[in-house]
């Protein structure tokens, strides 16, 4: 049978990285200060990771680190937003436009709410999308696990996307 066209498809992401000293916080393409910041092959952006991967999600295509795997030296240290925009570009290619993403942020510290705003705009600009359908939460972990415990930080989101008329 053919594939049904749908008019709208919903995509989950989630992602985690470890945090070791040595390493830059970059989240959603904002350089924030900290103590430590994510372990990775690329620059380690979580959110960025995990909005990727929902939209790739939505579109039942192959997942972040099928399309960029971290056994390629090309990836090394890359700025995540390659991912992010080839997402993007492949969304645009199957006829869907973003409808709104909603993403959470968990992290024990350092405290995210006065750099929601840039990281905001960044998704806006990487996905051509107006401010009001992007959305950036943050939570703590209460302090435990390893995400309460400051060894990692994680993220997830989901996104709609709509069909193009
Ligand atoms: O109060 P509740 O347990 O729901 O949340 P929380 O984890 O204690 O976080 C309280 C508020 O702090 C969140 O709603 C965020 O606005 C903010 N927050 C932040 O800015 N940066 C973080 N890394 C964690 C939380
Ligand atoms: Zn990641």
């Amino acid at each position: 049978a053919e594939a049904p066209v749908l008019p709208y498809r919903v995509g989950h992401g989630f992602d985690l990285h470890r945090l070791a000293e040595g390493y830059k916080l970059i989240i959603g393409g904002v350089d924030i200060p900290h103590t430590k910041g994510c372990e990775a092959h690329s620059d380690g952006d979580v959110l960025l990771h995990t909005v990727t991967d929902a939209i790739l999600g939505a579109l039942c295509l192959p997942d972040i680190g099928q399309l960029f795997p971290d056994t390629d030296p090309k990836w090394k240290g890359a700025s995540s937003d390659i991912f992010l925009k080839e997402a993007a570009r492949l969304m645009d290619e199957a006829g869907y436009t973003l409808g709104n993403l909603d993403a959470t942020i968990i992290a024990q510290k350092p405290k995210l709410s006065p750099h929601k705003e840039n990281i905001r705009k960044n998704l806006c600009d990487m996905l051509h999308a107006h401010p009001s359908v992007i959305n950036i939460k943050a939570k703590t972990h209460e302090k435990v696990d390893s995400l309460g415990e400051e060894r990692s930080i994680g993220c997830h989101a989901v996104v709609m996307l709509i069909r193009k008329a």
